[in-house]
């Protein structure tokens, strides 16, 4: 059977699309999933996390490998690219650049579930309105996440039920503010290797099987 598809996408910059994607594709192959990742941002900020792990690894007396297969390419490429790496492995998660309409499309286009992270405050939630439309045009079925949700979070409870109430699917599990999310990174690492105790990795716990039970229902 096929892999699922997982495009992290968000028009608006600095959402947290890298985040999500580098810290479930450890989580997922940490538990024995086989995982591809298919970077088409060309600020290449994933790229360059895969590189550090690499080098760590290395460092470390491996061969370097990062524990998933991963890919650099230019967003045309995607489709074929996805489908490919998607054969022989269950989940597929690809990063997109923001502000980019095309690669948003071809990337959402590519998707068994769409991804979409956003801050929970009303400008980025209006800012989401282009990925959620592309969405829509291309009938893909898509998934909401809170990211950096405050410790006291009213407005942020309050924009859940209303987004629910109009029928979109908004993830049960939330990411907090967590400096343990940039900084593991900053270390070519995932939250659920580097600080399996945390409070971090239970939320990218939750989130990881939330998002995969729903890929595998995939009813727009
Ligand atoms: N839950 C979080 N807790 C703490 N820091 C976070 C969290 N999510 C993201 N960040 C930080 O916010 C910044 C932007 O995140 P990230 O690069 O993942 O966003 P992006 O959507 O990929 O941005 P771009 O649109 O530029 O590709 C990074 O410095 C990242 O470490
Ligand atoms: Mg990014």
């Amino acid at each position: 059977m096929a892999g699922r598809v997982f495009t992290v996408a968000q028009q608006k910059g600095g959402a947290g699309k890298t985040t999500l994607v580098a810290h479930l594709a450890v989580l997922w192959s940490g538990l024995g999933r086989r995982v591809a990742v298919i970077d088409i941002d060309p600020q290449g900020s994933l790229s360059r996390w895969v590189a550090i792990r690499s080098e760590v690894r290395r460092e470390a007396g491996t061969d370097g490998h990062p524990g998933f297969t991963f890919s650099q390419i230019a967003g045309w490429r995607l489709a074929t690219e996805a489908e490919r790496l998607a054969r022989d492995h269950d989940a597929v998660l690809v990063d997109s650049p923001p502000h980019a309409e095309t690669e948003a499309r071809i990337a959402v286009r590519a998707a068994s579930l769409v991804v979409v992270p956003v801050q929970p405050s009303p400008m980025d939630l209006w800012a989401t309105r282009p990925t959620l439309e592309l969405a829509v045009t291309e009938r893909r079925p898509l998934m909401l996440v809170v990211n950096r949700m405050p410790a006291r979070a009213r407005l942020a409870d309050e924009m859940i039920s209303r987004l629910t109430s109009l029928g979109i699917g908004v993830a049960e599990a939330t990411l907090g503010n967590r400096v343990a999310f940039a900084e593991t990174l900053a270390e070519g690492a995932g939250v659920s290797e580097s600080e399996p105790n945390s409070t971090a990795t239970q939320e990218i716990t939750a989130l990881g099987e939330e998002l995969w039970a729903r890929a595998a229902h995939p009813v727009a």
